[in-house]
This record gives structure tokens, sequence and C-alpha cells, in this order.
């Protein structure tokens, strides 16, 4: 399977990011072992006895240290081809990531954390259960709504946006469509590149994707859970044409009636305005063609301060889908759905998700649609 990956790339401040996320990765082991130190000082200054009834947890701590130099193990392999990504655009004077001068991003950290949660949820046996509520719901209905015995299903092109680490994107393409994942986030980009491109080997990989989650453990091993990937082998792909690219949705994606189908997972609570998001879906879908959308609606910019951030309600949402010119076909409230959840956790988030799926009113050409 070829990678595709385009949009993006074009020059010096694009670039200097690629690396500081290169960099980041690269720090992750030094960052996450110092938050360990900074709650071994903080025990170092209790009183004889606490120290004494927190041996348990001290040695905890420990076996913490071996969770994360296990993940650290995984950064050089992933990062080893990161810089063929773009095709080598950032490389082309020869430098390496180590000696540039950009510095680590002070949120990076927290990005590489959630990718190893993102890897729990896409790659391993791990997450079948959240694939099978998330994923599987959008697989039923394009099968549903592109029969094999109708189609040719490989000249039918899904879009998939914000497709993560690409397994939504991997498991449409293995029944046989033409499917482009689209990912803006540089540090699941490189990650994805790494798993669709470069696993070889089913379980493979060993990570602890929840070693950095400190509160709401019953037990100290159900913050050491660990989990392989990938669960499947992604190399080669027997199915349709597969590809990712990178960039905004928005700015990737300006031609009009190009897609047979978009799948949305978790992903259209993820524009500071929902409409630009419900609008560019509709341009880009052929007369006809269908969007199939799956989760909640938890505005990502909606805390953020300085974000011109709009939280209509589902019922507003669906007028404005309506009006924008879709006819929604089938619509579902209630979907028991869960994201990178650790499953012994103290603290269960579980989403009530919407499942639609809407189609553009199809455009009557000489008494037929187009397709
Ligand atoms: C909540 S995650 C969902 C990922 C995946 N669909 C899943 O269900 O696991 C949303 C993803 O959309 C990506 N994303 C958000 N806004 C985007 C945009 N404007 N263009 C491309 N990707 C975007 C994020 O980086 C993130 O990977």
């Amino acid at each position: 399977m070829s990678e595709k990956v385009q949009g993006v790339v074009e020059h010096n401040e694009e670039r200097e990011y690629f690396f500081s996320v290169l960099n980041t990765f690269s720090s992750y082991r030094e960052q996450s072992l110092l938050r360990i130190k900074s709650k071994e000082r903080a025990i170092s200054t209790l009183p004889g006895h606490h120290k004494d009834w927190l041996m348990e947890y001290i040695k905890d701590l420990s076996s913490f240290k071996e969770c994360i130099e296990t993940n650290s193990k995984l950064i050089p392999i992933i990062l080893k081809e990161a810089q063929t990504i773009f095709g080598n655009i950032y490389c082309t004077d020869g430098t390496s990531h180590s000696e540039t001068e950009v510095g680590t991003l002070s949120e990076g950290l927290d990005k590489v954390q959630s990718v190893f949660k993102q890897l729990m949820r896409d790659w391993s046996s791990m997450g079948a259960h959240e694939r099978q509520q998330c994923y599987q719901p959008i697989i039923d209905e394009i099968e549903l709504q592109f029969p094999n015995n109708q189609f040719d299903r490989k000249m039918i092109n899904v879009l998939v946006p914000g497709a993560g680490l690409g397994r939504l994107a991997f498991e449409i393409t293995m029944r046989g469509f033409s499917c482009e994942g689209n990912e803006f986030n540089m540090f699941m980009l490189v990650v994805s590149y790494f798993v669709l491109n470069l696993c070889k080997k089913v379980d493979e990989f060993e990570i602890f994707p929840w070693i950095h989650q400190y509160c709401n453990n019953l037990k100290a091993k159900h913050q050491m859970i660990s989990v392989k990937f990938p669960d499947v082998r992604p190399m080669p792909t027997p199915g349709g044409p597969f590809s990712m690219t990178a960039g905004d949705f928005l700015d990737v994606y300006k031609n009009h009636d190009e897609w047979h189908c978009v799948a949305t997972c978790f992903f259209i609570d993820c524009a500071p305005n929902v409409v630009q998001f419900v609008e560019t879906i509709y341009n880009i879908l052929k007369p006809g063609g269908v969007w199939i959308n799956l989760g909640p609606l938890l505005y990502h910019y909606s805390e953020l301060k300085n974000e011109k951030s709009i939280e209509p309600s589902f019922e507003v949402l669906c007028d404005i889908i309506k009006s924008i010119g879709f006819e929604m076909e089938k619509c579902k409230t209630g979907v028991k759905t869960k994201y990178c959840q650790n499953p012994e956790s103290m603290l269960q988030y579980e989403y009530d998700s919407v499942f639609f799926v809407c189609r553009k009113n199809i455009r009557i050409v000489n008494g037929e649609g187009d397709y």
C-alpha cells in the first residue's frame, strides 16, 4: 500500500513545525520521567513515617518508569522513517531533526500521550470494542449504500476527514472501496504513517497507553495495562485504493461534487464553526452522495480563549443540515460510544452519540440523477 500525504507541506513555518513535532516525540522519555521525578521529590520532603507508609507507591513509581522506558523505545523506531513522510520535502538540505533549532512544544507531551491512547483505540485488540461501537455502524451503512452486486466498489470514493490513526479509512478500503483519510494533526500523521506503511507483523509492538493517567486507578496495575499493536497486518492491503492526505479539511477539500461518500467519526465537533464543516461536506459530495456521521457534540473549541466558537445543539444542527440541502435519511440518538477509555479506570466517559445518514439532494440531469 502506498500512503500518499499531500497538502500542508509548503514552507519554512511548516518545516519548523514538523521538526518541533519530531523533537517533541524525542523528548517523550525525558519529559515523562521528569513528571515521576517531581513526585519522588514530593515524597522526599514528607515525614519519615509517611515515606514508610508510601513504600508500595514508591515501588509503583519505579514500575511506571519501566513502562515509560518501553514506550520510549518505540519512538526512535517511529521517527526513523518519519522524514520520508512528505517525500523528503523537509530534508532537502540533509538536516536531521536533532540538528534543528526548533524547541519542544509545550503542549507536545500530552499529544504524544494521546497518540499512544489512539494506538490502543485504532490498532490493538483491546480497542476492538470501541471500534465496534464507533466504526462498525459507519462501515455497515457504507456497505448498505453501495452493495457489492450493484457497484464496482473501487470506483466509489469515500473520504474520512479527521481520520486519526487511519483505522476507519483502512477498514473501508479493506471492503474494496477507494478511500482517502484526511488528518491535520502532525503527531497523528507521523504515527499513522508508521502503522500503515511500516508495520509488517501482527502485535509486533507493546505500549502502555494509560501510563500517564495518574488519577482514578483502583490498582496501580490498571495504570500499567499494556496493549500490543497492530492487531492486524496493515501492509500490504488487499483492498481498494487507499491514501492519507495531510492538512486542514477546509483547506484541502475545495473541489465540488467529487465524493460519493463522506464518513465522519468523532469529527464534526472539531470545528470552531460546525456549519462550515457541514457546508464543505455538502459541497464536496457528488449530487446524490451520502454523508454518514457518528459522534457526540463535544465542541473542541468551546472552552478555548480567543476562539470564535459556536456550539449549536443537535436539534439546531439538524435544521442547519437540512437548510444546507441535505435530506436526513436516518438519525439515531443515544448511541453508546467510548473514546480511548481505560476499561479499569474509576472514571468512565461514555457518550450518547448521534448517528445519522444524510443525502445531498440529487440534481436532476436529463431526468436522471448523477448515478
Ligand atoms: C476526536 S479525533 C477522532 C479521530 C478518529 N476519527 C476516531 O474516531 O478515533 C478528531 C480528529 O480530527 C482531526 N481534525 C480536527 N480538525 C481537523 C481539520 N480541520 N482537518 C483535518 N483533521 C482535523 C484531529 O486532529 C483528530 O485526529
